[in-house]
């Protein structure tokens, strides 16, 4: 590994991790090990900074991410979202804040890149949307269909019910870029080289959810069958972009490897424990 620039050197000086015990926060500390690593028990972030914390750097992971719950519950999505951004951002350093997808509509049937409109349809995608606004110094970064060896997620989710199932219903209709938290973690730290701005970071390749759910059980050896259905017909409270997947425009962009790469990395740290 090559040594970092100066600029990068001194943003590396003293990192906080923020959200360090969800699925992202989990990975930055294992990319990040010399960081100060944040719980929601440590600072919760609709509260004002506990006193003393000088951070270089802050890659802020935590975040309102239950995205039907939202809403019902718009405001507190908001106020851990939008207030909470406002409140890491006035620690003063530079920020890397993580955003979603889901600040765009779907409508769109090639990848979204950094300049396009975004239109949330969602009310946590309008939460992620505003505290992207409270951004004024360090990197945005939308990602995508998160998964890790920890916490909540499709690929967690999956792996229980299909040790249990013999066939699952999955949704065909709503396609992006599953992407493992490893990466997104690798991949963070190369941006710092960067300037600024919103960045597109997300795997390589795309995928519906059912297609997603077959990799897993064909990964892992189970004969658990997917049944393809709609998004209607769940009904769900929230909606989400029938297709979301995220390409950078910049040509600087990191690059992630493909989601099925990810899932492969994913399993092996799972190991036979779900
Ligand atoms: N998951 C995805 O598919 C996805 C996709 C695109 C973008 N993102 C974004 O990526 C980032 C990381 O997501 P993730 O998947 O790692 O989510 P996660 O596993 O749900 O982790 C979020 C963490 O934030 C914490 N948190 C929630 N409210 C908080 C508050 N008020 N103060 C402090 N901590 C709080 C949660 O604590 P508790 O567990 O105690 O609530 C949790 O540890 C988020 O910004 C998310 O919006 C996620």
């Amino acid at each position: 590994m090559t040594a970092p620039d100066r600029r990068t050197a001194r943003l590396l000086e003293r990192v906080l991790i923020t959200g360090a015990g969800g699925q992202l926060g989990v990975a930055l500390r294992e990319a990040f090990p010399a960081a100060t690593a944040l719980t929601r028990s440590d600072w919760d972030v609709t509260m004002p900074a506990p006193s003393g914390l000088l951070p270089s750097l802050v890659l802020h992971a935590a975040a309102w991410t239950d995205v039907d719950g939202a809403e019902a519950a718009e405001d507190a999505a908001d106020a851990a979202n939008v207030v909470g951004t406002r409140n890491v951002a006035g620690l003063g350093a530079p920020l890397v804040a993580y955003s979603s997808d889901y600040v765009f509509d779907g409508t769109k049937r090639e990848p979204y890149v950094e300049s396009d409109e975004t239109g949330p349809v969602s009310a946590y995608g309008r939460s992620k949307l505003a505290a992207e606004r409270e951004i004024s110094e360090g990197w945005t970064v939308r990602t995508s269909w998160l998964f890790g060896a920890t916490g909540h997620n499709f690929v967690r989710t999956m792996l229980s019910l299909g040790e249990t199932r013999d066939e699952v219903q999955v949704v065909d209709d709503q396609v992006g870029c599953p992407t493992y938290v490893g990466h997104l973690a690798t991949a963070t730290g190369e941006l710092l080289g960067r300037s600024g701005g919103i960045w597109h970071l997300a795997a390589q390749g795309e995928c519906s959810w059912a297609e997603f759910a077959e990799a897993i059980f064909e990964e892992r050896g189970l004969g658990c069958r997917v049944e393809r259905i709609r998004t209607a017909e769940l009904q769900r409270p929230a909606t989400r972009p029938a297709y979301s997947v995220l390409r950078s425009e910049r040509p600087d962009a990191p690059l992630l490897p493909h989601w099925r790469e990810g899932l492969r990395e994913c399993l092996s740290r799972i190991g036979n424990a779900t």
